[in-house]
């Protein structure tokens, strides 16, 4: 149908969307417009990913880092936030996708925080769908907090390892994604994931997020597919 292997689609696919103020820009308008425009490419990420039977998608949505923003471009990307929370959820949850969140936030405003949480309780038992959204989130500060955790817990330096790190991060229980893709042809990582993205591949695209479509998310997929992953070991392709 679309050329994909519906036996090796990833389980967990995350993305971070980027270039929605280029996007805007090259149109003669505000930065905020072409966050407007990324809820549509949001929306059609996320019926993809459950037409593609992707289990997980994580969204970079709000950086720590994007505090350093002009006032009004936070106060319109928390606002564009809430109202598409009250908008949206019920949708999600009629197509059995589960709203979470990744990130510290208690750095939020209360009312986006209050809305959050009452999509976030919401949510369908029987999901088909996990999304995550990353908001007031890096992997610095979630690496330290799990750090702080397992010291507070009294844990001894010898049984601190990978999965007892793992299991204090914002992402325990998640699968680690197999695949991130950022738009907008920047080939950085920005803080995001960076433990939980150890073995993922890569796809960067050129489009910028608001133009980000099914076929780009089915495009990356297939690079995806196309790549040998080892591991640190060897193939996992047959016959090599
Ligand atoms: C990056 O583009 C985009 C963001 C920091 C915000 C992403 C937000 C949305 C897509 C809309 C709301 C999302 C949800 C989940 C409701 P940029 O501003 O860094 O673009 P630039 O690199 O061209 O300046």
């Amino acid at each position: 149908m679309n050329g994909l292997d519906l036996d090796r689609i990833p389980q967990h696919v995350a993305i971070i969307m980027d270039g929605n103020g280029r996007w805007a820009n090259n149109k003669g308008q505000d930065r905020v417009f072409g966050h407007l425009n990324g809820v549509e490419s949001v929306r059609e990420a996320v019926r993809t990913a459950g037409k593609l039977g992707i289990k997980y998608l994580t969204l970079y949505a709000f950086s720590t880092e994007n505090w350093s923003r002009p006032m009004e471009e936070v106060n319109a990307l928390m606002d564009l936030l809430l109202r598409t929370l009250v908008s949206e959820s019920k949708d999600l949850f009629d197509n059995g996708v589960k709203l979470q969140t990744i990130g510290d936030l208690s750095g939020l405003p209360q009312n986006c925080v209050d809305s959050l949480n009452e999509a976030i309780s919401n949510s369908p038992d029987n999901h088909k769908l996990v999304l995550t959204l990353a908001l007031n989130y890096s992997s610095k500060w979630e690496i330290t907090s799990a750090v702080k955790a397992l010291m507070g817990s009294g844990i001894s330096s010898e049984e601190v390892d990978a999965d007892s790190i793992a299991k204090n991060l914002a992402t325990a229980g998640m699968p680690d994604p197999e695949l991130m893709i950022r738009t907008s042809g920047e080939h950085r990582i920005s803080n995001f994931m960076l433990w939980q993205l150890a073995y993922a591949e890569f796809h960067f695209s050129s489009v910028l997020w608001p133009d980000f479509r099914e076929e780009h998310f089915i495009a990356a997929i297939a690079d995806y597919q196309n790549r040998d992953r080892r591991f640190g070991g060897v193939s996992q392709q047959k016959n090599q």
